[in-house]
């Protein structure tokens, strides 16, 4: 266990604000992270890869950051294989190995940065794929006692960028592995346009694995900018889900919009397009603003503080609001929550 004081959160949130933490404490095994619960209890804040937080003031809280490193075959019958990460690994390279190593399911998940430890909190998602396609259980600490417990997929109520992590046990426990079922055998999707796009220009017909994980990494790498160069924690906000009847209502204020037709009877609209409809798109002042290339992603470029992007945040969503009566709620996750 390292103890860090008066720390920047700077290299540590992707964002790179400049907000201080009073105590930061790494943590690289399940016997450190049960340490810090019994000692700090429920006080504790945990960061993972920092990559889905918008810090806007001093945490004087205890910091845990989880660098569990690790992975571990678990179970292998030819096809289907089970594979253990420390929470503290990096999601894309996790990703990456999978492939490298022909295990298929989360490719479309590349480059997307944090750790696999985070990524069951939002049930991270992009091209069609969300991490619970092959999430199998994981392992927590409970802050409160320092007990471990298994979590399986029936009981974590993954939803569109939701699970019970976000819900009810927010802030209560620090999750330490993450076991994912891959497939060797696993069909490729390659239903997004974006994707198919991309295979197209190369002429490519019979698609590997390895191919598609080539496309998202490049499409990624084209519309989103990259947080070692300019701040950012993707997409700010969720893409607004509503009622088919709440549809009809929008539809004639917002002639055009894209939307997609749950199986629930819900429809999901791109966040991004109201927000560029509104012409945030590019909006630049002093140090931050709106991706020239995505509307989604607010940007830091440096010296700017955490709160300019929550007001930011807030006007974009009164004006998506005033003028198509449609609420925009971030997806990224707010400190201190209001
Ligand atoms: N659009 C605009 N203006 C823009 C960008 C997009 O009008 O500036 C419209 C277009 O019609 C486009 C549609 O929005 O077709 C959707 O855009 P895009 O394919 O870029 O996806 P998104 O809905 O904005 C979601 C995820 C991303 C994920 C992509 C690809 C959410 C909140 N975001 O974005 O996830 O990479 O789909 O699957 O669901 C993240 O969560 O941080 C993230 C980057």
């Amino acid at each position: 266990m390292q103890h860090h004081y008066d720390v920047s959160l700077a290299p540590y949130t992707t964002f790179h604000f400049d907000e201080s933490a009073r105590h930061v404490i790494d943590v690289a095994t399940v016997d450190d992270v049960v340490h810090a619960c019994k000692e700090y209890g429920s006080s504790l804040l945990v960061l993972g890869g920092g990559s889905n937080i918008l810090v806007t003031s001093a945490i004087e809280r205890p910091v845990l950051r989880t660098v569990i490193r690790g992975r571990a075959i678990t179970m292998d019958d030819g096809n289907a294989v089970d594979v253990t990460f420390g929470a503290g690994e990096s999601w894309h390279d996790a990703v990456e190995w999978l492939v490298t190593n022909g295990l298929g399911g989360l490719e479309n998940l590349a480059l997307i940065p944090g750790t696999v430890g985070a990524a069951p909190i939002q049930n991270i998602g992009a091209y069609g794929t969300e991490q619970e396609r092959c999430f199998r259980y994981l392992e927590y600490v409970d802050m409160a006692t320092g007990r471990k417990v298994v979590m399986h997929h029936a009981d974590c109520a993954f939803g569109y960028r939701d699970s019970v992590f976000k819900n009810d046990l927010r802030g209560t426990i620090v999750i330490t592995s993450v076991t994912y079922r891959l497939h060797r055998h696993a069909p490729l999707d390659t239903s997004y346009a974006d994707v198919q796009h991309w295979l197209q220009e190369r002429e490519i017909s019979d698609p590997g694995r390895k191919d598609v994980f080539d496309a998202i990494i490049d499409i990624r790498r084209n519309k989103l900018p990259d947080p070692e160069d300019v701040g950012n924690a993707g997409s700010f906000f969720k893409n607004p889900v509503v009622t088919g009847e709440e549809f009809q209502r929008i539809q004639s204020r917002a002639s055009g919009v894209p939307s997609w037709h749950m199986a629930d009877g819900r429809v999901k609209m791109p966040a991004a397009w109201f927000i560029d409809q509104c012409g945030w798109k590019g909006y630049a002042d002093g140090a931050i603003g709106v991706h020239h290339k995505q509307a989604l992603v607010l940007v830091h470029t440096g010296g700017g503080k955490g709160r300019q992007i929550l007001e930011l945040a807030r006007r974009i969503a009164s004006s998506v609001f005033d003028r198509y009566g449609v609420h925009l709620e971030p997806e990224v996750q707010i400190w201190p929550p209001n």
